[in-house]
């Protein structure tokens, strides 16, 4: 079986996607740097299961959880005219599985969880200074296509046309 697999988030996932998006170097590469409050992550967690707004996966390597690929779904007026279904991805390693040349292979099991459900398009917002993210989402076939500003920070957009590609 290839390495890592994905699966969807569970209700017992909450604790341990909670203490990932605290990771204090989580919060350095977000727009939103504020420590997450429990009770507000709980009821996003809630809500997030319920599907409509976005999908969680968890990484899984060796059977262990590493990390949690997001799938924000856009509202079809915020997708680019012609580009089908899209999402926002977001991808955030376990501290203790960084560094090991996870997040290549994470993103592209999430590119095929994504065609499997009919997306067009994905996109990525990136703080030019998240190095490691960068390069991740390059090697995963993610294209640099615009400069833009999100809550009051550079972000490199970049794009992944399932279309484009074969997975
Ligand atoms: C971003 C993140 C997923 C990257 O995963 P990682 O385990 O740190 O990185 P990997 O070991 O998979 O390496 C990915 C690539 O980045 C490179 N890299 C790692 N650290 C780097 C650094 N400080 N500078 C430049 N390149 C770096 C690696 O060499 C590798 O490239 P290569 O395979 O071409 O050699 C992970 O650090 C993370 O979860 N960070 C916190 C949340 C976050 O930033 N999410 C992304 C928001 S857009």
């Amino acid at each position: 079986m290839p390495e890592p697999q994905l699966r969807p988030a569970e209700e017992h996932d909450c604790d341990a996607v909670f203490d990932w998006a605290n990771d204090p170097d989580t919060r350095a590469a977000s727009f939103l740097r504020a420590d997450i409050v429990k009770s507000d992550h709980i009821k996003w967690f809630k809500a997030t299961l319920a599907g409509k707004l976005r999908q969680l996966f968890i990484i899984l390597s060796a059977g262990q959880r590493a990390g949690v690929v997001r799938f924000d779904w856009l509202a079809d007026a915020d997708a680019p005219a012609g580009a089908g279904r899209c999402a926002e991805v977001g991808i955030n390693l376990a501290p203790s599985h960084r560094g090991r040349r996870l997040s290549t292979p994470a993103l592209h099991a999430a590119t095929v969880v994504a065609r499997d459900s009919g997306v067009g398009l994905l996109i990525a917002h990136i703080r030019p200074d998240n190095l490691s993210s960068v390069r991740a989402f390059e090697s995963a076939d993610y294209r640099l296509v615009d400069t833009v500003e999100i809550k009051g920070s550079h972000a490199l957009r970049y794009e992944l046309r399932l279309a484009e590609i074969s997975v």
